[in-house]
């Protein structure tokens, strides 16, 4: 399993040490989130770009906007490796994927937990991965929705070679059943940020 260590479960004082703390992990994924498409705020792409030279990590860039076309231009000169943004945003499908493959990265679509699975299906041959949300988005540290696993299980149905990520509630009994799914990457936050030894709670992750 691959794991991308979600920096929003990270020590806010001491952003440079965590990043480091992570090394061994596949991803670093970075929840942004603008207070409108989310009830809650992070951080923004100023601080992607302050954290790129600090670590050879793909930065896997989550984008909870209500209008992500705008700020794509921001997040690739800031170093994103890869985007995704969500298919209930307010903008231009098309437009945001087109924005993102231009920049010369991967491009992604995300699912909240109630939007059914189908709205992907025109999107398959213009994407590179999903994220399937297995939370609300907004905050970390919630429970992991397990019904979620039948969308990530008709998703691998349908488009056997797309990436498939899941993100929330991810830990060590949780992920076994992310695995069976089929589920390539999951991000994890609290289950890595909170370890006591996050590089260990990594291979652990990693082992399934
Ligand atoms: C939720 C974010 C997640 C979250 C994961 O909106 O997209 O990435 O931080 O954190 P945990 O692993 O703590 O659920
Ligand atoms: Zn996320």
């Amino acid at each position: 399993m691959q794991i991308a260590p979600s920096l929003l479960a990270a020590d806010f004082t001491r952003l440079g040490e965590e990043v480091r703390r992570v090394a061994e992990a596949d991803y670093l994924h970075l929840d942004i989130m603008d207070g409108h498409f989310v009830p809650n705020i992070s951080f923004g792409h100023e601080l992607v770009a302050a954290l790129r030279p600090l670590t050879e990590l793909s930065f896997d860039v989550h984008l909870m906007l209500e209008h992500p076309l705008s700020y794509i231009p921001q997040f690739l000169q800031a170093g994103a490796d890869d985007i995704t943004f969500h298919v209930e945003c307010s903008d231009s499908i098309q437009e945001t994927l087109d924005a993102i493959h231009q920049g010369g990265v991967k491009a992604g679509l995300v699912l909240k937990p109630d939007t059914p699975v189908e709205t992907l299906w025109p999107w398959l041959d213009q994407i590179d991965m999903v994220l399937v949300m297995t939370v609300e988005p907004g905050f970390g540290g919630q429970k992991f929705m397990a019904g979620m696993m039948e969308k990530v299980r008709r998703i691998r149905e349908h488009a056997p070679g797309l990436l498939i990520q899941v993100d929330g509630g991810v830990n060590r009994e949780t992920i076994a059943a992310c695995a069976a799914a089929g589920v390539d990457i999951c991000v994890a936050g609290t289950a890595v940020f909170r370890a006591e030894n996050p590089g260990e709670a990594i291979r652990m992750l990693q082992s399934y």
